[in-house]
């Protein structure tokens, strides 16, 4: 087993149901092999700021079914600072922290690659909603948001039923549609548009004219904030971007929704379902798989497979290359989409 003291753990990028899983898994199994844990607050800005609390079994007793993260998290980007990289290798020798589980998404995950490369050992858990990381057949979240995003347009039905109105649902997931697709075929919306596929807003329309004049006087149009259209033009409601170069989405339904209104006279409203898809309780399988991938991230560490993600294969969690699993981001192939759209109808 490698020689190892002490290591620390950090959530970073958006929070996500299952992140305390994986830490109280971190824990555990480290505490288990004699080692002392750190835990990082706010992600890498706490690298930066030597920000960190001891964490013991005690600490992370009963966080399984709690939504966030108990270390809290943020989008700091320690190359974007001045010296910033180097300072959280200063900061993890201060501390003596060995090396470091790097939990989040593309983002967070790059940073822990490039610190490795550098000479900070650091292993990585796959985590966001979206879903979009590749090496990995699902991160861990994804599972709990898209169940609570299947549960809100379930519960629109009956609104928009009982309104004879149509309403455009906004799903989170940047520019992979997943959780758009997963939650649109769950609750079986009337329409899906992603960004892997240009969708038309004329052929929804009509759609939604063929369905009123049979009677079923409403629809429910499951949107991605980052969908993209072929005859459409959406200007996003915001241009600002984060400390990684992504821009902040959010706007696509109001937009959709007044067009829709323009094009067939329906009544058209909209819902954002924004962060309550990332917030509460994470289901029992987002538990297990953040338990699952934390261990392993320990293991992982065991055998001094630095620069490695733990990663969902199949049934069985093993470690890969980080740089694959951030290479490219992992969206919807047009074969997934197409099942979908047997039910626009
Ligand atoms: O990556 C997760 C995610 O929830 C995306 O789906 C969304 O676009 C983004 O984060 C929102 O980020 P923030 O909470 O910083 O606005």
């Amino acid at each position: 087993m490698a020689d190892i003291k002490k290591i620390g753990i950090l959530t970073g990028g958006g929070d996500c149901p299952g992140l305390n899983a994986v830490i109280r898994a971190v824990v555990f199994k480290a505490i288990d092999n004699g080692w002392e844990v750190a835990g990082v607050k706010y992600g890498w800005k706490g690298m930066l700021n030597a920000d960190t609390v001891p964490l013991t079994k005690k600490d992370v007793e009963g966080i399984l079914p709690l939504g966030g993260t108990i270390l809290k998290t943020s989008r700091t980007n320690p190359f974007k600072v001045e010296g910033g990289a180097e300072k959280v290798i200063e900061n993890a020798k201060k501390m003596g922290i060995d090396c470091l589980v790097a939990v989040g998404g593309e983002d967070t995950l790059g940073v822990a690659n490039k610190l490795t490369k550098m000479g900070f050992a650091c292993v990585g858990v796959p985590k966001t909603i979206d879903n979009d990381l590749g090496a990995t057949d699902y991160t861990f979240g994804y599972q709990t948001a898209v169940q609570i995003a299947s549960d809100a347009m379930d519960r629109l039905h009956t609104t928009a039923k009982s309104h004879d109105r149509v309403i455009v649902c906004e799903v989170m997931g940047r520019h992979a549609g997943w959780m758009t697709t997963d939650a649109g075929m769950s609750a079986s919306a009337h329409w899906i548009f992603i960004p892997e596929v240009k969708g038309s807003v004329d052929e929804c329309c009509k759609m939604l004219k063929a369905r009123y004049e049979r009677g079923d006087r409403y629809g429910i149009i499951a949107v991605s904030e980052g969908a993209l259209f072929s005859d459409f033009d959406v200007e996003a409601a915001s241009r600002e971007t984060d400390a990684f170069g992504h821009v902040k989405l959010g706007g696509v339904a109001k937009a959709l929704a007044k067009e829709i209104e323009k094009r067939t006279g329906l009544e058209t409203r909209e819902v954002v379902l924004g962060h309550t898809q990332r917030g509460g309780s994470p289901l029992a399988y987002d538990r297990v798989l953040g338990t699952r991938l934390g261990y392993k991230a320990v293991e992982m560490i065991e055998k001094g497979q630095f620069a490695m993600m733990a990663s969902l294969r199949g049934e069985k969690v093993e470690a890969v290359p980080i740089e694959e699993a951030v290479k490219e981001l992992k969206t919807v192939p047009e074969g997934y989409y197409k099942v979908s759209k047997t039910f626009f109808n």
